[in-house]
């Protein structure tokens, strides 16, 4: 097994600096076969990507990463899972017992009697139940049930208002890239000060960020974007410049990714991971959907620290992403595309 560099949390957990995630398995990203899913769960593993990201919200994840936790528990001496997963509760009433509840179903699913991290999502700002539940997530957590809690799609404005309640929070879970480098306004430098990490997604965009849409035609039907993944992020691409600034950035990622003998999407996934917050990368991963690719060695060519982006990289990258739309003013701070 390769050395896949780590990061700990501030709740002591360690893990993978690249995530593998499961959003993938979830339905809407093709049919998933559980069994072929739990099947190409076990070469990340044996490469050493040992950490998962999920949600209560992601269809059967939980349970397929429940049934690899479990056959992998039976065979043995074994290497540690890190199972990340997200409570994303609909509105509603926030007592102890609906928290306690949403966490048992999480824990059940995943075959395990405590949650490694829980990301807490939350739909409107307007309904302060965020906080109550916060609150209940933060008792349960001192008696043991979660090891870290966390939060994702929170904006810089909240994650301030919740630490200064006392909350710890381990990470936010922001979407990240080369095109929304939105957690580059604000959201880092509170992070930094105050030990949170971020967490990533969207830096691939779905695949789009890759050698495969270089001198493409712009794809803009269901069945080229066939996935929710390529669909949600090919509208961010709409609305950072279009596809033919698009495509000024694949080619000047070519030409970095020909000078470190890498591929695009690690040169994708190596700018993220070394801006200043960010603790991890999450990869999507299609297990066991039929047509995916699997993207074992570049993902640990990503995290290598033989990867180093160089100040002439950083120009021919900034020389295309200056000349692009604020997100920031258009869509507003991370998470902020999730409320209206
Ligand atoms: N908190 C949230 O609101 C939120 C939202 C979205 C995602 N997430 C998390 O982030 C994870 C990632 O999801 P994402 O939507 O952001 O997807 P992504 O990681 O940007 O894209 C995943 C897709 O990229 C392609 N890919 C992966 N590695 C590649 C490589 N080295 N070269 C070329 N293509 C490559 C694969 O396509 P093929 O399968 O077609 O081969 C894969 O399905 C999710 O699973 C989930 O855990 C969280």
């Amino acid at each position: 097994m390769s050395s896949v560099p780590k990061v700990k949390l501030s709740g002591g957990l360690e893990i993978c600096r690249v995530l593998n995630g499961m959003w993938q398995v979830s339905g809407a990203h093709g049919a998933v076969n559980k069994t072929k899913a739990v099947e190409a769960m076990q070469a990340y593993v044996d490469a050493g990507l040992t950490t998962f990201d999920m949600a209560d919200i992601y269809g059967p994840a939980e349970e397929i990463y429940g049934l690899f936790n479990s056959q992998l528990n039976s065979g043995g001496a074994s290497p540690a899972l890190q199972g990340l997963t997200k409570f994303v509760p609909r509105p509603g009433p926030m007592e102890r017992k609906v928290v306690e509840k949403a966490l048992q179903r999480s824990m059940s699913r995943m075959k395990v009697d405590t949650l490694d991290c829980v990301q807490f999502h939350w739909w409107d700002y307007r309904d302060k139940r965020y906080l109550e539940a916060l609150g209940h997530l933060s008792d349960l957590q001192q008696e043991g049930v979660i090891r870290e809690l966390a939060l994702t799609n929170f904006d810089t404005q909240r994650l301030e208002e919740i630490t200064s309640k006392g909350i710890c929070i381990s990470s936010n879970q922001v979407q990240y890239s080369l095109i929304d480098q939105r957690p580059a306004a604000k959201m880092e430098k509170f992070c930094v000060a105050n030990n949170i990490k971020l967490l990533t997604y969207g830096t691939l965009a779905g695949g789009l960020l890759s050698e495969r849409y270089l001198g493409k035609a712009e794809p803009n039907s269901r069945a080229e974007l066939n996935t929710a993944s390529l669909s949600k992020y090919k509208n961010m691409i709409d609305s950072w410049g279009g596809w033919t600034l698009f495509q000024d950035l694949l080619v000047a990622l070519e030409t970095i990714a020909k000078r470190h003998e890498c591929s695009v999407a690690s040169v994708a996934t190596r700018y993220v991971l070394d801006r200043p917050a960010v603790g991890g990368v999450i990869i999507g991963c299609r297990f066991g959907v039929a047509g995916a690719g699997q993207y074992i060695s570049d993902s640990l060519h990503s995290c290598s620290p033989d990867l180093r982006l160089t100040a002439e990289d950083h120009a021919a990258i900034e020389a295309v992403t200056r000349r692009s739309r604020d997100l920031m003013a258009l869509i507003g701070d991370c998470g902020d595309e999730y409320r209206s």
